[in-house]
């Protein structure tokens, strides 16, 4: 054994542990971490919204790995200078890049204390796993699902999309695929999406070795939604050329414009179908809140199962991602597998509600579940529900000011919370309209006035506003418009010809 190559002896006569010998040096340490943090989040606004890693802070990660303990306080000191400076700057008031939420003060406290109770929710009877029980609980009622329905909260959108297909892979009927793999599905496997689908689902298509061939990509309408009568005659072609159909991926707010498929008529053609109908809601599941939009998101709650996260829309601390599913049996029967160590007891530590490891890829699993539960606790739906409200209201006022200011065009329908716009000159040809955004855009971030992040639309590059932010107020808008006409107009005057951009003198 190689154990016993170990000189037990030596090794005994001096234990030591990673805990501190002097409790309360690093306990006001603890304290000043806090106050730093408290004061950073409460300064943003002061604060460039994103500032490049200089080089010295670069150079600082390429140092050598520790060998010998470092001073604590030095540590710390590191992290000031090379790491906080430096952040990607979702926290700010100013950030509407990609989908990313802000998270507050007291989720990142929660946070604390679930790391200091260090909990693993894979299995046991301990008070972290009610805790996401309940949360679960609070999110189905929260978004009108089935309080029977199964759920587990995942790393984010990506994990929970994965989570929702894996399931409905292994639950097409009489395939077994668990068992026996896709071998003895000779037939493709196939899963239909609008084009704006986020790729996070080809991912999971791939990954559960379906091929990326087997994901059929439907056109959208021009409110990018996607086109029931080019999904049916999908389906049917591909049911007539053998193929099996089984599951529809509705979008409730899709990455790049946040429209929302028509959710409803995705559940009645799924049933009919005998087809899974998953829902990624990855953000747009929480319009489910907000009464005035009850209808553009109804459907949602009749999906087999529909994925989110927490850290988007509802403002919590990465990492916090959701999938629910309506048929709890199922989603158990997906990821079940008995193992002589995972046995559940009668009474003890493992007399437990049922391991989560049955519910998704993983067994070891943070706490992830306290800041969602405190932060519920700390602003109750009520709140939740005006600022999501809120954020959309800010959207529809952006694309006011969008639509008044002839320097620029809106792009694409304004459905939920994301703006799609762009500085437009009537001089200018697209593809120097490209350009032009996007140097509006790198500027924008260099200066550290705002983010926001660009996506194409058809073959025009634009800024994409994506707001998920609880810090926002109506005149950073004003000032995003401002910055960009400012910026535009800026490169334009200059005659636009740094070389690298756009050859053409105005
Ligand atoms: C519509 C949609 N689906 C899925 C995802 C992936 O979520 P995550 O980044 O949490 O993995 C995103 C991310 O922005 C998204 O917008």
């Amino acid at each position: 054994m190689s154990a016993n190559k170990i000189d037990f002896n030596k090794a005994l006569t001096s234990e030591e542990t990673l805990d501190p010998e002097n409790w309360d040096q690093l306990k006001s340490l603890g304290h000043e971490m806090v106050d730093t943090m408290m004061d950073y989040l409460r300064h943003l606004r002061d604060q460039p919204v994103w500032k490049k890693p200089t080089r010295e802070a670069r150079h600082s990660f390429n140092r050598a790995m520790p060998t010998e303990p470092q001073n604590r306080e030095d540590v710390f000191q590191d992290f000031l200078q090379h790491v906080l400076p430096f952040a990607k700057g979702n926290v700010h008031p100013k950030f509407w890049g990609w989908v990313e939420g802000n998270g507050t003060p007291f989720g990142m406290l929660a946070d604390m204390l679930a790391s200091g109770m260090n909990s693993n929710l894979g299995i046991g009877d301990h008070a972290a796993v009610y805790v996401e029980l309940q949360v679960l609980n609070w999110i189905k009622e929260f978004l009108g699902f089935p309080m029977d329905a199964s759920g587990i909260l995942v790393s984010g959108g990506s994990m929970a999309n994965f989570t929702g297909l894996a399931v409905a892979r292994n639950s097409i009927p009489d395939r077994d695929i668990r068992v026996k793999g896709l071998f003895e599905s000779p037939s493709r496997l196939t899963v239909y999406g609008s084009t704006e689908t986020h790729n996070s689902v080809q991912k999971a298509i791939e990954t559960l070795g379906l091929g990326s061939q087997s994901f059929i990509r439907i056109p959208v309408d021009k409110n990018y939604q996607i086109d029931m009568k080019l999904l049916r005659e999908a389906i049917d072609k591909d049911r007539k050329r053998g193929r099996i159909p089984f599951c529809i991926v509705g979008n409730a707010g899709t990455v790049n414009t946040g429209s929302i498929d028509p959710l409803a008529q995705l559940a009645v053609l799924a049933k009919k179908e005998n087809m899974w109908f998953h829902v990624d809601g990855a953000f747009g599941a929480f319009a489910a809140v907000v009464d005035e939009l009850k209808d553009e998101i109804k459907g949602l709650q009749e999906a087999d199962s529909v994925a989110f996260d927490l850290h988007k829309w509802m403002y919590m601390p990465y990492e916090a991602g959701c999938v629910l599913v309506r048929d709890k049996k199922l989603h158990r029967k997906s990821f079940h597998i008995a193992a002589p160590y995972l046995i559940s007891h009668e009474r003890g530590l493992p007399a437990g509600p049922e391991s989560f490891g049955d519910y998704g890829m993983q067994l070891s699993k943070g706490f992830t579940a306290l800041k969602v539960w405190m932060s519920l606790k700390e602003h109750g739906t009520e709140k939740y529900k005006r600022i999501i409200r809120q954020n959309i209201a800010q959207a529809a006022y952006l694309e006011q000011l969008v639509n008044q200011s002839p320097e620029l065009e809106l792009m694409a329908p304004v459905a939920l919370n994301i703006v799609c716009f762009r500085y437009m000159h009537e001089d200018l040809s697209n593809e120097e309209l490209n350009t032009l955004n996007k140097e509006i855009l790198m500027t924008l971030h260099e200066e550290g006035r705002a983010i926001t992040t660009y996506t194409m639309l058809g073959d025009a590059y634009v800024l994409r506003v994506a707001n998920v932010n609880h810090r926002s107020r109506k005149e950073d808008f004003m000032q995003l418009v401002h910055d960009v006409i400012e910026i535009g107009n800026g490169l334009l005057a200059d005659g636009f010809k740094r070389d690298r951009i756009i050859k053409r003198v105005i």
